[in-house]
């Protein structure tokens, strides 16, 4: 095993010495003449968490049971943005809390009156944009956009986002689980409770014609879909992410948590309609206690290792941060990777039929 770890190490340094010398050929090589000594100037700082912007959009009645889902991932003074509620809070503001603004009155601005709040949703990226990403707060490489029951995981999102590159347009999110919620709003679109994740140019763009994209998709009754159709109409199309979890599922979503794959979670999303996820936690203590794994080690949270014990032919299915499963049998990685369906479909409407989900699973029963 050793020796093995060392050849692996030795192949990584040769192929970093390789590149290194690769890199250097191209910045001193005359012939390229693409990459000049000054171009080295304008190579920008690797984004970090004051990049980001986040918008987060609650209403007062609810926010009093979510704040505790907010409170989890906010970093007073380390992330930035507000939220966004439909009227003023009559409880005393924290600061352990996001900075609340109250949204616009959009009544005067609407042809669709009787649905504000979709469009209070979409006029949110505009109104966050407003007040911090202008005049002196020009560092905003990356807008956020999220809900007072989604829980984000901000380090990972930064790993994420500093692969890319925010001068581009970007529109990142996660669909649902639930195959009936692509079909009855879009499998295109970012739903909103996973986070909707856009480069600047996007937000920018989506924000100097605001009126116009609430105008143009009036008479739809979904802030996401709009969202997504105004985005599109700039140029651009949803690039969906593994680790984005709208959670529209029901009931106990261990078996869901227990086999998330090698990418980094980025968000979660509806705790509050699902059963606490550690058995005799209530849903606060849980977020909090998940939230403690994600605070030694977010870039590994829940994702799934599986190992085999060869001298009692057991396997072991590991979600970092989250949960163990010991199976007295051997199993191969493709079969524990596939959720143990633990889980209700988020639609309760009986006229709906299999398959509900948009991965597969295995039953709990065949064990
Ligand atoms: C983030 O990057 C900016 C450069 O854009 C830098 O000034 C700042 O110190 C960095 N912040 C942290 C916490 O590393
Ligand atoms: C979503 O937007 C598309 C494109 O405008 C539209 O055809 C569809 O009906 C919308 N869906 C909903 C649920 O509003
Ligand atoms: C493990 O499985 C192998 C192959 O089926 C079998 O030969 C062996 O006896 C098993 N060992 C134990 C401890 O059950």
């Amino acid at each position: 095993m050793k020796s093995r770890i060392v050849v692996l190490l030795i192949l990584c340094l040769t192929l970093y010495q390789i590149s290194i010398s690769c890199i250097n050929k191209q910045l001193i090589s005359p012939a390229s003449g693409v990459l000049k000594s000054e171009s080295l100037n304008i190579i920008p700082a690797p984004t970090n968490l004051s990049h980001l912007l986040f918008g987060i959009l609650g209403s007062e009645k609810a926010w009093r049971h979510r704040k505790a889902y907010t409170e989890s991932w906010w970093r007073p003074g380390a992330t930035r943005g507000a939220l966004f509620l439909d009227k003023l809070p009559s409880e005393a503001w924290s600061p352990t809390l996001p900075p609340y603004r109250v949204s616009d009155d959009l009544r005067g601005l609407l042809i669709n009156k009787h649905d504000l709040r979709a469009s209070r949703m979409v006029h949110g990226i505009l109104e966050v944009m407003r007040e911090f990403a202008a005049g002196d707060h020009q560092q905003v490489r990356w807008v956020v956009m999220g809900d007072d029951d989604t829980i984000f995981f901000v380090d990972n999102i930064v790993e994420v986002l500093a692969r890319l590159d925010h001068t581009r347009y970007f529109y990142l999110g996660g669909q649902s689980e639930f195959l009936m919620s692509g079909y009855w709003f879009s499998f295109e679109e970012a739903f909103g409770g996973a986070g909707i994740i856009m480069s600047y140019p996007v937000a920018k763009a989506l924000a100097e014609d605001m009126d116009g994209c609430l105008k143009r998709y009036a008479y739809l009754f979904s802030s996401d879909n709009t969202t997504k159709n105004c985005i599109a109409d700039i140029g651009t199309n949803l690039s969906p992410q593994m680790g984005s979890h709208q959670i529209d599922l029901l009931g106990d979503i261990s078996g869901f948590l227990s086999s998330h794959p090698l990418s980094p979670l980025l968000s979660l999303h509806h705790m509050d309609k699902v059963e606490p996820i550690f058995p005799s936690r209530d849903r606060f203590e849980s977020t909090r206690h998940l939230m403690r794994a994600a605070a030694a080690d977010q870039s590994r949270m829940l994702q799934q290792t599986i190992c085999h014990h060869r001298q009692t032919n057991w396997t072991i299915s590991i979600a970092w941060g989250y949960s163990a499963q010991i199976y007295e049998t051997i199993f191969p990685r493709s079969h524990l990777q596939m959720p143990l369906e633990t889980f209700k479909p988020w639609s309760k409407r009986r006229d709906i039929s299999l398959p509900f989900y948009k991965f597969n699973t295995r039953a709990p029963s065949i064990l």
